[in-house]
């Protein structure tokens, strides 16, 4: 299907790539997700388009996710959120393999779809077969108007305007914001006070400043890629909220550049793929300034000893002690938002490698910005 963009929208307004554009617009994009849905009274988010109850937002006792690529991956990220802030069990599943497999519908399930297009097949028929049998299914959704976004029960848009670049940045971006959005909304008619509420939506507003401060460190990160441009393959490793960054981050580095990139829980790399690590092979670990940091630390090292390279992306106030490994520094925010801050430097990698080989940003080899037939 041909997608409908104004002429306007195509203006690379001085940029190289539509990717690099669409990577600097993330801290206006944010602002337009958030605008009018804070409310600062209840602490809570107000998100009319989702078309439910505060009855009915409490008697869900589970939410299942579902998208396609990084679409998935954002929706693990959405998924620790609603775990961490409602206190409900909540889990992502490629919609691709979910709608072949006889999915159990539960009445008391939230579900929520997530696509940048609105269009990706896998997404629109795992819809389709939630509301067939029965369940309740919202949209967190780019394109207004697009399939999926109508056959939801209702939704929240993300207001990222078109994005074109296959390797989907600012679009990403809104669904981890609005996974926050959601969460505060299942959060509040739940246990998380009043007080919590605001401490989440403090930190949602300042993301636009933080983003753009992470931006600001794009040099550094460009001379991080080009020496990540030269290996063969990459580890992309982080637990609990770094463990969809990771993915998300390997995703990218696959996508444009080309090169072998592998996502591993930290907390699993002895149980198989140390053996992998030598000089080699370098792991981007994802560090948050979280009660795991030592953990993470003690992972890196023994990558270190086995002459892996390793670059972290982490906080300031993490302390690496004796680990003298290169880093890429984000701001931090409250600790259930970190994983939005820390996909934003692992776009600008994957970018800045793909710019070193020379490959075409916008429009990688064997991959469609949206996948609309079977
Ligand atoms: C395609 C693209 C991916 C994208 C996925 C989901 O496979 O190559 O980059 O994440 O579709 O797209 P959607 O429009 O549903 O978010």
């Amino acid at each position: 299907t041909e997608i409908d963009i104004a002429a306007e929208d195509l203006d690379l307004g001085g940029f190289p790539h539509y990717m690099a554009k669409e990577i600097q617009e993330q801290p206006e994009s944010v602002e337009r997700m958030i605008r009018g849905r804070l409310d600062d009274r209840f602490g809570v988010a107000r998100l009319d388009g989702l078309n439910l109850t505060p009855r009915e937002l409490r008697g869900f006792s589970r939410v299942k996710i579902l998208g396609c690529g990084s679409a998935y991956y954002v929706g693990q990220i959405g998924a620790t959120m609603i775990e961490e802030l409602a206190r409900i069990p909540a889990d992502a599943e490629a919609a691709s393999e979910f709608r072949y497999r006889n999915p159990i519908i539960e009445a008391d399930t939230l579900y929520i779809a997530v696509s940048q297009s609105g269009e990706t097949i896998d997404t629109a028929f795992a819809v389709e077969e939630i509301k067939r049998k029965g369940g309740r299914v919202v949209g967190l959704v780019n394109v207004v108007g697009s399939t999926i976004a109508r056959a939801c029960d209702g939704g929240v848009y993300l207001h990222a305007g078109p994005e074109i670049a296959v390797a989907s940045t600012k679009a990403l971006t809104n669904m981890a914001v609005g996974f926050a959005l959601i969460a505060l909304s299942l959060g509040r008619v739940r246990d998380l006070s009043n007080a919590d509420g605001q401490r989440i939506i403090d930190a949602i507003r300042a993301l636009p400043g933080q983003i753009k401060a992470v931006l600001d460190d794009e040099p550094a990160i460009a001379e991080h890629a080009k020496a990540a441009a030269t290996a063969k393959s990459l580890f992309f490793i982080g637990r609990v909220r770094g463990f969809p960054v990771a993915r998300e981050g390997a995703q990218k580095f696959k996508e444009i550049s080309y090169r072998h990139a592998e996502a591993y829980q930290t907390s699993e790399l002895k149980h198989g793929p140390l053996a992998l690590i030598d000089d080699s092979l370098p792991t981007v670990a994802i560090v948050p300034a979280d009660e795991l940091a030592d953990r993470n630390l003690a992972a890196m090292q023994q990558i270190r000893a086995r002459g892996g390279a390793v670059l972290a992306v982490t906080h300031e106030n993490v302390d690496f002690g004796e680990l003298d490994v290169p880093r890429i520094v984000v701001p931090r925010t409250e600790p259930e938002l970190d994983p939005i801050l820390l996909t934003i430097p692992l776009q600008l990698l994957a970018y800045h490698a793909a710019l070193t080989l020379g490959y075409d940003i916008d429009k990688p080899r064997n991959l469609a910005k949206s996948v609309t037939v079977e």
